[in-house]
């Protein structure tokens, strides 16, 4: 008997959707395998290029998981499947908010409990609370999450820091300044090699125990853990959740006075973000010969369950 994979994402500019077109691939090759793709979709569409004020506005409700509303799923929600891949990309170090409407949903009840998990990130290249965020998510839904992959940028983030959010409010990727700046998003490269997930999986899911926990994406290079963000990453999110609230308690969205409070907080955030994070990134490598063994078993906690090993690659060659 066949084995049924459920494919579920979103993907505003359709960067998450190459790459989940590219890791499924191998699954609708597969004889053994029955893919369903479930687009989700927001009740109202999210503007593209996002108005200045509308991208930053939409933070508080994204890190505190209040989120607009999605359409109900075509597929049935009773349907049984043998593994569940969720794509979703990262807002604000938070799962977006069509993803997150989608777990809060009953749907998501149904489709994820007791389901083994895949979870597929595309992002700039900070998605390590997301995850966390996530991960706990999952966990209250039943859903066993068996491996995490990650695609990001691979620019060097202070150029990332500057193309990633004009590709969202403009619309355009880059490069930028003649060049100095290179294209924002993820190379095409990159999101062809997220074949050889697909390749993994197919190769494992049709004879794999229904009641297995083990990964199936080990030693592929499915995540790389960027040790130099993970104290931005906590310190931002702290202030994404600490301001999201005052601004919430302030009015909603359209509330002017919110607004205005807002261009502080943008003012504020921008400053911290060209201080605390290179600031940071110099304490954490000068730090880096005393911490060795915490920030190993961070590394390690983060990348889990997929891990950051490459020592397979070879077994599923890229295409
Ligand atoms: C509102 C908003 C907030 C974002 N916040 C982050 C972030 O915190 N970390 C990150 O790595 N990328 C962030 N990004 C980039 C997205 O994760 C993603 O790469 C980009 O939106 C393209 O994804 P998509 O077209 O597939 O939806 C953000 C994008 C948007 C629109």
């Amino acid at each position: 008997m066949s084995k049924r994979v459920l494919v579920i994402g979103w993907s505003q500019t359709g960067q998450l959707d190459a790459v989940v077109r590219a890791l499924a691939a191998p699954l609708l090759a597969s004889p053994d395998i029955e893919v369903v793709f479930e687009p989700l979709q927001p009740a109202a569409p999210y503007p593209f290029p996002w108005p200045f004020l509308r991208f930053f506005n939409t933070f508080p409700e994204t890190v505190h998981e209040d989120p607009l509303p999605i359409r109900p799923l075509q597929v049935d929600m009773h349907a049984h499947f043998d593994l569940v891949i969720l794509a979703y990309q990262v807002w604000f170090l938070s799962p977006s908010q069509p993803v997150m409407a989608f777990l809060q949903s009953r749907e998501a009840v149904h489709l994820l409990g007791g389901r083994p998990v895949i979870t597929v990130i595309a992002c700039r290249n900070m998605w390590l609370m997301a995850q966390e965020v996530m991960k706990a998510r999952l966990a209250e839904l039943g859903a066993v999450l068996v491996d995490n992959v990650v695609l990001v940028d691979r620019a060097h983030p202070a150029a990332t820091f500057i193309s990633t959010p004009l590709w969202m409010l403009t619309g355009r990727r880059g490069p930028f300044l003649g060049g100095r700046i290179p294209a924002a998003g993820i190379p095409a490269d990159e999101i062809a090699a997220a074949a050889r997930f697909g390749a993994a999986i197919a190769a494992q899911l049709p004879q794999r125990d229904p009641a297995s926990r083990e990964p199936m994406l080990r030693g592929l290079g499915a995540v790389s853990v960027n040790e130099r963000l993970i104290a931005s990453e906590k310190i931002a999110r702290r202030s994404f959740v600490i301001w999201g609230k005052l601004l919430r308690l302030i009015g909603p969205p359209s509330s002017v006075a919110r607004q205005l409070v807002l261009c502080l907080y943008i003012v504020f955030l921008v400053t911290m973000i060209l201080t605390v994070v290179p600031l940071s990134a110099v304490i954490k490598r000068l730090l880096a010969p005393l911490m060795r063994e915490r920030i190993a078993r961070q590394r390690a906690a983060f990348a889990a369950p997929s891990g950051e090993a490459r020592d397979n690659m070879k077994e599923y060659p890229i295409p």
